[in-house]
């Protein structure tokens, strides 16, 4: 990476002044601070290329094995691609097994309580494997690992972890395994601040197939519920040619479909002060490239402005799948949500999104149980659920996220009323959902094939361009490749079709 930049400031380091090594006992030690991560400054953020690995990082994986075990969403998903590919740059070699690893990574979520849960039985699980081979590695990386009380919690209860990283850090791997190698003492580097834009970090991509490309990192929406800002930092795009950059080569290695990755797309650009070039720009540029499928996710109703509608809408290899998380829908409820839009003025982004694409799948989130929320409020939700009539939805209860304005919140619904409202909400979610994969019954449609079923070897499975897991039989070399399907059995959440024809796309 360019030295350009002192990093010094906000590194939080395992080291004392003098160069020798401190035990952290608190994550305050560590110089740890939410509160910094919070007052998040408006400095410039400068795009660095990831330096090649020093030789003497790069034979330390040599003979042995990582395991990266990924919560939660699809940019953590895409952030262990990264993680895979500066330890196979190391020399690591990938293996399943968590048991017998020698380096075990946990990229975490901390979105939720029980996301955050599943991490700590997992890290409990590997007690006994760290006794019985202490020269593993064992550490916590992603959302988590930004928030202090989780820093603390393992700093005090899981101290077999050898080392917990930020999501800011990850380009810093080599030099912290290092030095969890060398040292009996667990190393903590998170940096409470978010970092610049690392171009050029090594991936390890699964599959050929389908791939995902981060556009936006960060997100500036302060939801009042959500701890992502906090984890993830401000916006800040990456330059368009080297998105574009990247695009065209996933094109060129052959990948049939691209995701475009952001906690937030629709604000994409927006912090790009040397230019005047937003989300639908990069839609519209990116749409020009040879490559058969693009979609995007995730994103915010507020920045989804008229002209990406008007790009959408040209079709080409922009699919028609736009997931459009509405949360609620009540606008006090939004608003005390600060989604800083209104019901009305969300069903109206949706009429304008059906009228430019008739064809469009729209998919979205839903929390239930925000505090104080009433029942007139909740029946709001469903009936926008009626309303709009998405293909599907993720639905949620709250869950109170440490330091976020909402967790101050009064709270007086019992959980029993939260989990009811799920159930009800659930069975009208998927009450559409099947509907409308009825709506397709006997149409044909085209279908990128992904592999063999989970369940059946005998079966195929792929995506429609709406994202709509099909289920059909048919020889093997389709794997890969688009075929046309014709839909006879729709179900809730897949569709079973016959096979037809190949297409060539
Ligand atoms: N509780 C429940 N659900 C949440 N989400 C984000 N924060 C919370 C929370 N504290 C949901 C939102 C978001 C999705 C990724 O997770 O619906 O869109
Ligand atoms: Fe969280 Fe809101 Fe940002 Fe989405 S837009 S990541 S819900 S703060």
């Amino acid at each position: 990476m360019s030295d350009k930049k002192d990093y010094g400031q906000y590194f939080q380091s395992t080291y004392e002044p003098d160069g020798n090594r401190k035990r952290p006992k608190t994550a305050e030690d560590v110089g740890y601070s939410q509160q910094e991560g919070k007052r998040r400054g408006k400095e410039e953020v400068m795009v660095v290329n990831f330096d090649p690995i020093p030789d003497e990082l790069k034979c330390l994986g040599r003979e042995r094995t990582y395991c990266i075990v990924t919560f939660g969403c699809q940019m953590n998903e895409h952030d262990s691609e990264t993680i895979a590919g500066i330890l196979e740059d190391m020399g690591y070699t990938a293996t399943t097994n968590e048991r017998e690893a020698d380096v075990v990574l946990y990229n975490t979520c901390a979105i939720r309580e029980n996301a955050e849960d599943r991490v700590f039985g997992h890290l409990g699980a590997l007690k006994a494997v760290k006794l019985e081979r202490p020269d593993m590695i064992l550490g916590v990386c992603g959302c988590m690992s930004q928030d202090e009380s989780v820093v603390n919690r393992i700093l005090t209860t899981y101290q077999h972890v050898d080392l917990i990283f930020g999501t800011h850090n990850i380009h810093r791997l080599p030099i912290l395994l290092r030095d969890a190698y060398y040292s009996k003492e667990m190393v903590v580097e998170v940096w409470a601040k978010e970092g610049d834009v690392i171009e050029n970090m090594p991936k390890i991509r699964e599959g050929g197939l389908k791939a995902w490309v981060n556009i936006i990192y960060g997100c500036d929406k302060f939801c009042t519920y959500c701890i992502v800002p906090y984890t993830r930092g401000k916006e800040r795009s990456r330059l368009p040619e080297d998105v574009i950059a990247e695009v065209r080569e996933l094109a060129r290695q052959g990948y049939q479909e691209i995701t475009l990755l952001g906690q937030n797309v629709n604000a994409y650009g927006k912090d790009l002060e040397d230019r005047d070039y937003l989300f639908g720009d990069l839609m519209d540029d990116i749409s020009k490239i040879d490559i058969p499928r693009i979609r995007f996710t995730t994103s915010h109703p507020r920045d989804f402005d008229d002209h990406l509608v008007e790009v959408l809408a040209k079709g080409g290899n922009l699919v028609e799948h736009i997931h459009l998380p509405v949360q609620s829908g009540n606008t006090e409820v939004l608003r005390k949500m600060s989604r800083k839009y209104s019901r009305e003025e969300y069903l109206e982004l949706v009429d304008k999104i059906k009228r430019a694409i008739p064809n469009a799948v729209l998919t979205t989130d839903i929390i239930v149980g925000f505090p104080g929320e009433t029942e007139e409020q909740f029946q709001d939700t469903l009936s926008l659920m009626e309303e709009v009539r998405y293909d599907s939805a993720y639905t949620f209860i709250y869950s109170p996220r440490h330091g976020t304005p909402a967790e101050g919140m009064e709270d007086d619904i019992p959980e029993e009323v939260k989990k009811e409202r799920l159930q009800r909400l659930m069975s009208v979610v998927n009450r559409i959902s099947r509907e409308k994969n009825e709506a397709l019954r006997g149409e044909i449609v085209e279908v990128l094939v992904e592999g063999e079923s989970k369940n059946n070897p005998d079966v195929l499975s792929g995506r429609t361009r709406g994202n709509k897991l099909v289920h059909f039989v048919g020889p093997k070399d389709c794997i890969g490749k688009f075929v046309h399907v014709k839909i006879t059995e729709p179900q809730t959440w897949a569709l079973k079709g016959e096979l037809m024809t190949r297409v060539e796309v």
